[in-house]
């Protein structure tokens, strides 16, 4: 569907040409697969048996609704989790230049000290002050970064706590690393906002880390310091662990950004999470990292070290260049994601739906239970792609706290959605 999708890239005006081909965030279509006759050929010979912990994580349900998708071509797609945008010239150029110049060996363990310096000081802006040489890993994607996390602090039977809707990867990373996912249901009511009496009323104060995602994908929402403020409490008075992915930190659109981290008694017990892809457009130069105290720092660099040695040099470059020299194309696109928010949430409630003000990353999360066969988003998106082509993401596919939404990115152009949004109109008044 977004296979070959060069027209979706926007160059930032100083730009030069690109060829990247993308998918979304959680989905990509592989032209390497077999048909099937091939496949039973495979299989007949194959002697593995997937490990019990990777049997008992569910494949991705988008990922089927996504082959409808790249059935056709007149799709319209909402789904995508990642920018349209190409990566800064300044980014880019210094990645060609690493090139040119044969740095093309591994890096240190933690990652190069140059960016780890800028990390340091990039993350200042949001009162957060990490040590390059013992508190900050440079990791390939924030992915990276939050498999880490749960291989290097979670034990056996250790309960994480998930707030829902949630992003896919969170629960398959805490089954593979033989924790045990604790689903923690927030509302719509709450616009999103994780309180106490959730946590509460999922039982987490029995849990030993917590899972932060704000701004947050799938939702929008974002959490303001006295939001915060509750949640930190309840972690410090029941001893939880936080592993905070900010990697929408630099997409935010009304407050600034507060970091869990900065709040009392919050820095030894979080490990905060950013990367390069979402605000700097560098989906594909897959850079990530990683900020926490000594301890946990060196125990998520042991397991780097022995299963990625050091995260991709030349990206590294590319990124040390975007901390340092691309606040401006930041905040350019920031303010087109800005427009394009404001632009879909309007028309969304001008069509009846409610959607709560998605105040970060690249998503509204309108709710469609009203209008939809039976309540189901799965069916209400299924529906929708077969009669209008518009493809967008069922909030179910987000945890059970997403059934009843759709997950619309505005990681889309103007244009697009404003034919989508049209598309949505006609389908709604005609059922
Ligand atoms: C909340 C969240 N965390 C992490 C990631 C993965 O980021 P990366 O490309 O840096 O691995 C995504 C991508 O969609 C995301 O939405």
């Amino acid at each position: 569907m977004s296979d070959g999708d060069d027209e979706r890239r926007r160059d930032l005006p100083d730009g030069g040409t690109d060829d990247v081909a993308s998918a979304g965030d959680d989905v990509r279509a592989d032209d390497t697969e077999l048909d099937d006759t091939e496949l039973d050929d495979v299989r007949e010979g194959d002697r593995f048996t997937p490990a019990d912990r990777v049997d008992a994580v569910a494949p991705s349900g988008i990922r089927a609704f996504f082959e409808v998708a790249e059935s056709r071509d007149d799709v319209i797609s909402l789904g995508v989790g990642e920018p349209d945008f190409t990566a800064p010239w300044p980014a880019r150029s210094a990645a060609i230049a690493s090139l040119e110049r044969g740095r093309t060996s591994y890096t240190a363990n933690r990652g190069t000290p140059e960016l780890r310096r800028a990390i340091a000081r990039h993350v200042e802006r949001y009162d957060l002050s990490y040590d390059p040489e013992e508190e900050i890993l440079v990791t390939t994607g924030a992915s990276e970064a939050v498999d880490l996390a749960f291989r290097a602090l979670v034990d056996p039977g250790d309960v994480v706590a998930l707030p829902t809707p949630t992003y896919v990867s969170y629960a398959p990373g805490v089954t593979f690393a033989g924790g045990e996912p604790l689903p923690v249901p927030t509302y719509h009511e709450d616009d999103w906002s994780l309180t106490p009496e959730a946590l509460r009323a999922a039982g987490a104060d029995e849990a030993d880390v917590l899972v932060l995602c704000y701004p947050n994908n799938p939702t929008g929402a974002t959490m303001s310091r006295e939001e915060l403020s509750g949640v930190a409490e309840f972690c410090r008075e029941h001893d939880l662990l936080v592993v905070s992915d900010e990697i929408y930190a630099a997409l935010t659109y009304g407050d600034e950004h507060t970091s869990v981290a900065t709040l009392p008694g919050m820095r030894e017990r979080t490990v905060v999470i950013n990367g390069f892809s979402k605000a700097y457009a560098m989906t594909g130069l897959r850079l990530g990292y990683a900020l926490a105290p000594p301890t946990a720092s060196a125990a998520m660099t042991k397991v780097h070290q022995y299963s990625m040695l050091s995260a991709p040099t030349t990206a590294q470059h590319a990124a040390a260049a975007a901390l340092q020299r691309c606040d401006d194309e930041v905040g350019e696109m920031r303010r087109e994601y800005d427009r394009r928010r404001r632009y879909l949430t309007a028309r969304l409630r001008e069509l009846g739906l409610d959607v709560a003000e998605p105040g970060g990353a690249f998503y509204a999360f309108p709710r469609v239970a009203d209008v939809a066969p039976d309540g189901d988003d799965e069916a209400f998106a299924t529906d929708l792609l077969r009669e209008t082509g518009v493809a967008a993401v069922p909030g179910s596919a987000f945890g059970d706290g997403g059934a009843g939404h759709l997950r619309l990115s505005y990681a889309t152009g103007m244009d697009e959605l404003k034919e989508a949004t049209r598309r949505l109109e006609s389908y709604l008044a005609e059922h």
